[in-house]
């Protein structure tokens, strides 16, 4: 049977299902409550109970202090409810309320999403998860190379697992070391959560998500967390990449129509390289904007809406001059670089 819980502050509610702990259901739904260990050890996952009544279903090794009981504290990550619930509990609303976290974490699959992509799945421990908001970006560090940064490609609620999107360049040692030396089961650290691209929780207006090439993995987090929450928002993605393989994803972006209700997608592929279009970019910034112009025709006024663009900066002016011209609130408009892909530097100088 499924229970409700509403948090007070800031006022959020998820439903918990049978069988599931009130931390499982929350990050399942998105809901960044505090949590560390998620196994009962450290007491990082403490809310008190307003009303209602929960059954601890996990072994704990915490003590929760006499005091704190008698005010109903108990622990997310062990507990279930025993019917609808009305707790006060620490939510995570910005990247300032993440603590930077490093952790060790097991590789799970390598995948090549084109000629030059590749798909790096992570699972980090049982006992240590990573907490990040959607749209944050992480430091990847491999035994004597140097780091690489990259955006976290999955939602947090997919708990365990972490995706990263690595364009494979002789700029990024561990991106090659990820494509030509790293197997299953092997270990890579991670350092993070950085960055403050992350999702207006309070926001509940319509999105428009720009993502240029690899810039789609932060994006995709942030679409993967909006639609976790079932808000029902119209949102609407553009991913412009140079070139059909650069749109790795493109079927998964069309299944997205099907499956979520007030949601439209545009791949643009532009039939240059990153190299054609730097060698003239007067011409290529003209090319991106009469592109953009084109593909975003229906959306006439954005004054209603929030904008994230995950693209290189030149792109990033040319998206916001577009939207601009549209009643695009400025202070709605959020943007973050293409990270870990040295490759995207030619597209730098566009300007
Ligand atoms: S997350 Fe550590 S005790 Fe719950």
């Amino acid at each position: 049977m499924e229970h409700k819980v509403t948090i007070i502050n800031p006022p959020q509610s998820f439903v918990v299902q049978e069988n599931e702990t009130i931390l499982e259901a929350a990050i399942r739904a998105g809901v960044s409550l505090n949590y560390g260990c998620s196994s009962g050890t450290c007491g990082l996952c403490k809310v008190q109970v307003s009303s209602g009544n929960v059954k601890e279903v996990k072994a704990r090794e915490y003590v929760i202090p006499e005091a704190e009981k008698l005010q109903h504290y108990i622990l997310a990550c062990i507990c279930a409810p025993q019917q609808d619930l009305v707790i006060d509990a620490a939510v995570a609303v910005t990247s300032a309320d993440i603590p930077e976290q490093a952790l060790s974490v097991k590789v799970r699959k390598v995948e090549r999403l084109s000629s030059q992509v590749l798909k790096l799945l992570v699972q980090t421990p049982r006992t240590k998860r990573l907490r990040f908001l959607a749209g944050q970006y992480l430091q990847v560090s491999i035994p004597k190379f140097s780091p690489s940064y990259f955006s976290i490609a999955s939602c947090p609620c997919e708990d365990r697992l972490i995706e990263l999107h690595l364009r494979v360049t002789q700029n990024d040692p561990v991106s090659l070391q990820v494509a030509d030396k790293v197997r299953l089961g092997d270990s890579i650290d991670l350092c993070g959560p950085f960055g403050d691209f992350t999702y207006d929780e309070n926001a509940n207006r319509p999105v428009v998500l720009f993502a240029f090439d690899t810039g789609f993995a932060a994006i995709k987090s942030l679409l993967e967390h909006i639609t976790a929450q079932e808000q029902e928002l119209p949102i609407h993605l553009i991913w412009m990449s140079c070139g059909e393989d650069g749109l790795y994803m493109h079927n998964l972006c069309r299944s997205w129509e099907d499956a979520f209700d007030g949601f439209t997608y545009h791949g643009v592929a532009l039939n240059q390289s990153l190299q054609q279009l730097a060698a003239n970019s007067q011409q290529s910034c003209a090319t991106v904007e009469n592109y953009l112009l084109e593909t975003m025709h229906n959306l006439t006024d954005l004054s209603c809406h929030d904008i994230y663009v995950c693209a290189p900066e030149p792109a990033v002016e040319i998206f916001k001059k577009v939207c601009l011209q549209k009643n695009m609130l400025e202070r709605r408009f959020f943007s973050e670089p293409v990270r870990g892909n040295e490759d995207m530097s030619c597209i730098v100088s566009l300007n």
